[in-house]
């Protein structure tokens, strides 16, 4: 379905957790408390959701969390929703530590793409940006995923003064495999706001001075907000995702569902539609079409992040509580 502005909105990213096995320090450095079980949606639910989504012409799905691999059953909702009919495309986005035991039984339901969190492949690093010792382990699920025929992209988030010296190093798994590697621009959301990222523009002036031959792909290579560039010699794509100095917001198709059923229309303000309330209390499958289409009739123009400041619209939950 079309929004005001006319945008089609086709794309619905589902946080299915908001919990994480890992500390990300922009993300959600410490412990905090995570959405009591009984108000997260059920798989049911999320089906339900699904179901009426298709039916406003939304037929393109993200799993996200958190880490969606954390929730029990995770790959066995991903297979229900593969099955749901009106369904074209769903997709995961991991930070790939637990992820190689599941690219079998993934790849078996029919996933269509699988985005991989890894900032740096230093061990030590790793550690010190996630609260955990696991780079070989994620580098291994990017590379077996990228070897079963998976189409899988890399995202990385690059901090000044932490993983800046690794862009060549990560870009590099690109050239033998497969794989999109992309760099996402630090967003001011939650932690995110005491760190300095990198521009999609900084980071291409400084990939000008090594690769010679770098061009911009107009064609689509997925759902997202990313554009791309072919570099000679390289198998995968590099891409980059420029949260704040975008203007992909005039392009944007999706809407956000949160653990909690709350649907977002947009991931920088905290207005949104609960869905949950309704669905317990018997809603029809028509009445929460309905429900959805009021949230995509909120969706605002763009976002604002790169102003001064962030409006009282913002929203000032943390990433993992959003989805991403
Ligand atoms: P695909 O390429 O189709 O898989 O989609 P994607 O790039 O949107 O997926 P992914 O979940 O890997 O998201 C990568 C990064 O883009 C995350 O940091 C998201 O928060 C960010 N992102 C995704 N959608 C939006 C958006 O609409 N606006 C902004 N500002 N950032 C987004
Ligand atoms: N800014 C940009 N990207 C972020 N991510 C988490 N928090 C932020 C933030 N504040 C990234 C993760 C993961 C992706 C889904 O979102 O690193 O790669
Ligand atoms: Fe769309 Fe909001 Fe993302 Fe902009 S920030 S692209 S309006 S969801």
């Amino acid at each position: 379905m079309n929004d005001i502005y006319g945008r089609n909105i086709d794309y619905m990213r589902i946080s299915v957790t908001d919990r994480c096995n890992l500390r990300c320090r922009y993300c959600m450095p410490q412990d905090i408390p995570a959405v009591e079980h009984a108000e997260v949606l059920s798989y049911e639910e999320l089906l339900s959701v699904c179901e009426s989504a298709v039916d406003l012409g939304i037929c393109k799905f993200k799993i996200t969390g958190g880490e969606p691999l954390v929730r029990k059953d995770a790959v066995s909702f991903i297979e229900r929703l593969k099955l749901l009919p009106g369904v074209k495309q769903v997709t995961i986005t991991s930070n790939g530590l637990l992820l190689e035991p599941y690219l079998e039984r993934l790849k078996a339901v029919g996933i269509d793409g699988i985005n991989i969190s890894l900032d740096t492949m230093d061990r030590e690093k790793y550690q010190k940006i996630t609260g955990t010792d696991g780079a070989e382990t994620v580098l291994s699920a990017v590379l077996r995923s990228a070897d079963m025929g998976l189409k899988t992209k890399l995202n990385c988030v690059i901090i000044k003064g932490i993983n800046d010296n690794e862009i060549f190093d990560l870009l590099e798994i690109g050239r033998q495999k497969p794989v999109d590697v992309r760099f996402i621009e630090m967003m001011p959301i939650g932690y995110g706001r005491q760190f300095t990222g990198m521009s999609g523009d900084e980071i291409l002036n400084i990939l000008h001075t090594r690769y010679t031959g770098i061009e911009e792909t107009k064609h689509k290579r997925g759902n997202g907000p990313a554009r791309y560039f072919k570099i000679p010699g390289f198998l995968g794509f590099v891409g980059f995702i420029d949260a704040v100095h975008c203007n992909f917001c005039q392009q944007c198709n999706r809407i956000r569902l949160t653990p909690e059923g709350c649907l977002k229309p947009c991931l920088y303000y905290s207005r949104g539609i609960s869905l949950r309330e309704p669905l317990r209390s018997g809603v029809s499958r028509q009445e929460l079409s309905q429900l959805i289409a009021e949230a995509v009739m909120e969706k605002p123009e763009k976002h604002r992040f790169s102003e001064q400041g962030l409006d009282e619209g913002a929203d000032s939950r943390r990433m993992s509580q959003i989805g991403g």
